[in-house]
């Protein structure tokens, strides 16, 4: 950072800008191996959201790669330097008041914990899609863990790039045992009983 910088305090603070919705401002950090069912029950649980009047936005991997993120490819660096500034940009989002889903695979565990130290305590729900690996491949939706398989995709999570699994998630899902209603029941309901949703 430049030296010379001033963190400014607006007048409004993220709680006030939260409260005429009856929400508390939050990031569900969605993680896990493609194909686990992140973007799937995040905009489930959007949709829910939304439904009962709340003020929510999603962040998924796909779509930043399209524009701010499109810079960046798929070696351990640029994944890092992607979920540093989609981090930065939840917490943004957090800021205007509103509940944050971001689904990103987000396979270190030193990234999501930086995005957790960003965010105020309670306020970072780190939600594990527990989903194996043996589904996941299974499912295949866009073919890439057969061109991975092939050799035609390379450093492809969970082939011959890492994930790390999260060691104490608030939430964890499986979309193997667990049907899409059934992990947005369970969602809605930490949500209301730390008092993010009123
Ligand atoms: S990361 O690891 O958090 O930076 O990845 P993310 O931004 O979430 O992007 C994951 C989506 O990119 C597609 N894709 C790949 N994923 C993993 N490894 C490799 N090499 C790769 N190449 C392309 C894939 O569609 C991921 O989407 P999801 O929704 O997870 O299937």
């Amino acid at each position: 950072m430049s030296n010379n910088i001033v963190w400014h305090n607006h007048k409004v603070t993220r709680a006030e800008r939260a409260a005429p919705k009856n929400q508390h401002p939050c990031v569900l950090w969605f993680t896990g191996l493609s194909g686990s069912g992140k973007s799937t029950i995040a905009n489930a649980l959007d949709v829910a959201l939304y439904q009962r009047g709340y003020h929510t936005f999603l962040l998924d991997g796909d779509n930043v790669r399209h524009g701010l993120n499109k810079d960046l490819g798929f070696s351990d660096e640029d994944r890092v330097e992607n979920i540093r500034r989609i981090g930065e940009m939840s917490k943004l989002f957090a800021d205007a008041g509103l509940i944050v889903l971001s689904a990103f695979i987000s396979p270190f565990t030193s990234d999501r914990r930086m995005v957790r130290n960003l965010m105020p305590a309670g306020e970072f729900i780190e939600v594990f899609m527990d989903t194996p690996i043996e589904t996941c491949e299974d499912r295949d939706p866009k073919g890439l863990y057969e061109k991975a398989r092939a050799g035609q995709i390379k450093d492809f999570t969970g082939i011959d790039s890492p994930y790390e699994v999260p060691e104490h998630p608030e939430v964890v899902l499986d979309t193997s045992s667990q049907t899409v209603d059934q992990c947005v029941e369970q969602l809605l309901e930490y949500l209301l009983e730390r008092k993010l949703i009123l």
